[in-house]
């Protein structure tokens, strides 16, 4: 009776994995690609998204707005506030899960700063050099519109919540899972004038995904590598467009936006 009662409790978390899998570190997938990745992963944002910056000091946010953190421990930072004092649990609780890689949901450590090779390319399988096919977003690895949309909804989907843990982030998403079964985003952003368009572009192109089974995803658009949108000239006008050109006159005509977000506490 009491093992049904456990049983059943855990049910809805069924889906989700216990516990994150061992992965390869970045620093030893550079030491085979450190002439195509290695030139350019250094200015990447995704690489820079926590900078050391001395000692135990590093920032978080690495274009337009930072804030400071300190190390406390393995996996932890304290995050400074505007007030100047210091926040010892906010990031773990808050800001971990996106902008730092394989976020455990128990004791919410990170094991890497900033975010891994790990977060986009999941588990990756070492034979892999012989056979390319075996890693997510290779060129011969037929990754499906939905698993892109997992991938970088699992950070960029700003605002939506884990079912099961009640975390602002995916809790223990791994690349190659359907995000989808446990973290819940509000699709009605897509079509929120209010929200700025680097969420909402993010949010009706997921949705679109999702629901209109289109083939268009961050990667039609997105060099991740090469850290441009230069592609997205050359896809089909839609409404996407949009969300940040004008529905008539020239495409050099950018809507200008400000980056807010409640969730990054950007004002
Ligand atoms: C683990 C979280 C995470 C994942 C997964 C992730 N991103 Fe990001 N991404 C971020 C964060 C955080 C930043 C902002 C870093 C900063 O500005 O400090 C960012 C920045 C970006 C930027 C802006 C880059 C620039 O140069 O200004 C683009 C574009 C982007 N990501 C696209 C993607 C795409 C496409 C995917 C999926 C293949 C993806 N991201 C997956 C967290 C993530
Ligand atoms: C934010 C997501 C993300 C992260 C983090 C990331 N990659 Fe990628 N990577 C991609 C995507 C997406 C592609 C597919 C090419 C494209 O469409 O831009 C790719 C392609 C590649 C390629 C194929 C060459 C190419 O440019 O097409 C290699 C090699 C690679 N990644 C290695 C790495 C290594 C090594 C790391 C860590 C140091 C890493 N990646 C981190 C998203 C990411
Ligand atoms: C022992 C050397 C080695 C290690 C370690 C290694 N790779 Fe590779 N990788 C290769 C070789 C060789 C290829 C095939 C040639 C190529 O396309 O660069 C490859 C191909 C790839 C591709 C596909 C490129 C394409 O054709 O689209 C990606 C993505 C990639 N590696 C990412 C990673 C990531 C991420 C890691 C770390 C988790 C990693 N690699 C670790 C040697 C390695
Ligand atoms: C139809 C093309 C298109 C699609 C699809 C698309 N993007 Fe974008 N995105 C852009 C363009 C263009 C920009 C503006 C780039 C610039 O300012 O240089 C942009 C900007 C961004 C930014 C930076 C916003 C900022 O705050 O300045 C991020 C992050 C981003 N995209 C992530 C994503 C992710 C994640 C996806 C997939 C869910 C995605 N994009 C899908 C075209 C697209
Ligand atoms: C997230 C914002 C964003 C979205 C969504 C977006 N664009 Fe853009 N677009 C930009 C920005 C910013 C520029 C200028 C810089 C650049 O080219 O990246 C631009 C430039 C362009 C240009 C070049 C204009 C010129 O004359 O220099 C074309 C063409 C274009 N976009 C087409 C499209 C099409 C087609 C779509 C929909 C499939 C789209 N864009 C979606 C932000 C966006
Ligand atoms: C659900 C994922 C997610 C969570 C949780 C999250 N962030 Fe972010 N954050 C992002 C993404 C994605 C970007 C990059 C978006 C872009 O470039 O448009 C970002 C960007 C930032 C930036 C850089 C802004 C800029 O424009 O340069 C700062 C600073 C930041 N976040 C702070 C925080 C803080 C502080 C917290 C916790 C209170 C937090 N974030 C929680 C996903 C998240």
């Amino acid at each position: 009776m009491r093992l049904l009662a456990v049983f059943v409790l855990t049910l809805p978390l069924a889906a989700q994995r216990s516990e994150l899998p061992e992965f390869v570190a970045g620093d030893q997938c550079l030491f085979c690609h450190r002439n195509d990745i290695g030139p350019v992963w250094g200015k990447n944002a995704h690489n820079t998204a926590v900078l050391l910056k001395e000692g135990e000091e590093f920032t978080l946010g690495a274009h337009r707005k930072q804030r400071n953190l300190k190390r406390t421990g393995y996996g932890r930072f304290a995050m400074q506030e505007p007030d100047g004092s210091w926040n010892q649990t906010k990031f773990a609780d808050r800001c971990a899960g996106c902008h730092t890689t394989a976020v455990n949901a128990d004791t919410k450590a990170f094991a890497e700063v900033a975010i891994d090779c790990y977060a986009c390319h999941g588990v990756v399988d070492l034979n892999h050099s012989n056979d390319t096919s075996l890693i997510l977003l290779s060129k011969k690895n037929k990754t499906s519109a939905r698993t892109v949309a997992s991938i970088c909804g699992s950070c960029h989907l700003r605002g939506g919540v884990s079912k099961g843990k009640g975390f602002r982030y995916a809790f223990h998403f791994v690349a190659g899972d359907d995000l989808f079964t446990d973290y819940q985003a509000d699709w009605k952003k897509a079509d929120d004038a209010s929200l700025h368009a680097g969420d909402r572009h993010v949010y009706r192109n997921i949705r679109d995904v999702l629901q209109n089974n289109s083939e268009v995803t961050c990667l039609s658009c997105h060099n991740v590598h090469g850290s441009n949108s230069q592609k997205h000239r050359r896809v089909l006008t839609s409404a996407v467009c949009l969300d940040c050109h004008n529905e008539t006159g020239p495409k050099k005509n950018v809507k200008r936006y400000r980056a807010v977000s409640a969730t990054c506490e950007l004002r």
